[in-house]
């Protein structure tokens, strides 16, 4: 521990994640993630539990992140929190908590975006260079993001209606599964075949996404095969799983590729919750190799949402001297 090192506290709450991780000088010393279970049943995120879920994890949370990290809480230098967007409920509970212990320990305070966290992700243990090009695809955004340096990001486009993976967890619904189906999707595509079923997509204007008509033609499709059997479903859930993932990559490989050939960049990456998807990722390596393109795929904790994200934005915005000061108050919706 030198006595000029940046130590950041950093918190996420903006869904139904509480995390919460300590970095130093830009590298993460803990990372610790409390997931809600409580939301399976439901088929989505419930806001109201996950705001209550959050108030039981955040200090017990916290005090893990800060313990496995081995830096005293007199030792932080700043504390980062999620500012938007997210569930308004849940990131009340992070920032709140972010604004006490910063005003405790007269720390300063640093705003955090969660989308350009996601995208930040990728410097945790890599430096693309730049420009560099991000597709990210959680349940609540698919965005193509161009970098032109860490806290310089653009949206070139991004979805109309639903995100993607919201589109993979409305049809692992529609199939029977527990919520978040995204994973369970992954795992049983890994089976099937991926050109079994067609399904149609809207063709969008340039970066721009719509994966809300992917959603009803499945639910069309097995409403009518379920009329001819009843048991469709369970004789052909890989088949399925595996066509309507083979769909919504193909839509976003799509996109990322002409957005990167337009641009003429070659640092290309993927972020994200849906960027946990092998199909994903393997669709990206594929696409690197037939461009000419150095890809970056980030490890699974962090592509689902984690706070060591929010702590590598953090440092950066750290270094640039952007604080926030006790009047911040989050936002649901915010661009930047
Ligand atoms: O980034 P994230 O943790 O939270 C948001 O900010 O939304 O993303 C969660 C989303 C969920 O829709 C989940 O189903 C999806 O990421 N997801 C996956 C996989 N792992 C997580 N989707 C497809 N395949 C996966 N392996
Ligand atoms: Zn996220």
């Amino acid at each position: 521990m030198q006595q000029n090192d940046i130590n950041i506290l950093a918190i996420e709450s903006s869904c139904d994640e509480t995390s919460a991780a300590v970095i130093q000088n830009g590298r993460v010393l803990s990372n610790h993630i409390a997931t809600q279970k409580v939301h399976e049943r439901y088929g989505g995120v419930v806001p109201e539990m996950a705001s209550r879920a959050h108030i039981q994890n955040i200090v017990p949370v916290v005090d893990l992140a800060l313990k496995d990290s081995g830096v005293n809480k007199n030792e932080l230098t700043a504390v980062a929190f999620t500012q938007a967007p997210g569930l308004i409920g849940s990131l009340l509970v992070g920032s709140c908590f972010a604004k006490s212990f910063a005003q405790a320990l007269k720390l300063p305070l640093i705003a955090v975006h969660h989308m350009q966290a996601h995208v930040l992700a990728h410097f945790i243990d890599d430096q693309p260079e730049f420009p560099f090009l991000c597709l990210t695809v959680s349940g609540g955004h698919t965005q193509i993001v161009l970098c032109r340096s860490h806290l310089d990001m653009e949206v070139l486009g991004e979805t109309m209606d639903d995100a993607a993976g919201e589109a993979f967890d409305k049809v692992a619904k529609m199939l029977g599964m527990p919520y978040p189906g995204g994973p369970l999707v992954d795992k049983l595509a890994a089976q099937g075949d991926p050109l079994r079923f067609r399904f149609p997509t809207k063709e969008m204007k340039e970066y721009s996404f719509s994966f809300s008509g992917i959603k009803t033609s499945v639910l069309y499709f097995l409403q009518a095969q379920k009329k001819e059997d009843p048991d469709f479903v369970e004789k052909n859930l890989a088949d399925i799983c595996a066509s309507v993932q083979y769909t919504i990559i193909k839509v976003l490989m799509t996109k990322l590729e002409r957005a990167a050939k337009d641009m003429g960049i070659n640092q290309v990456g993927i972020a994200g919750g849906v960027s946990a998807n092998s199909g994903l990722r393997q669709a990206l390596r594929d696409a690197g190799k037939r461009n000419g393109w150095k890809v970056f795929i980030p490890k699974f904790e962090y592509c689902t949402d984690n706070a060591a994200m929010i702590g590598i934005t953090g440092y950066h915005k750290y270094l640039a001297g952007q604080f926030t000061d006790l009047s911040v108050v989050p936002s649901a919706r915010a661009s930047w």
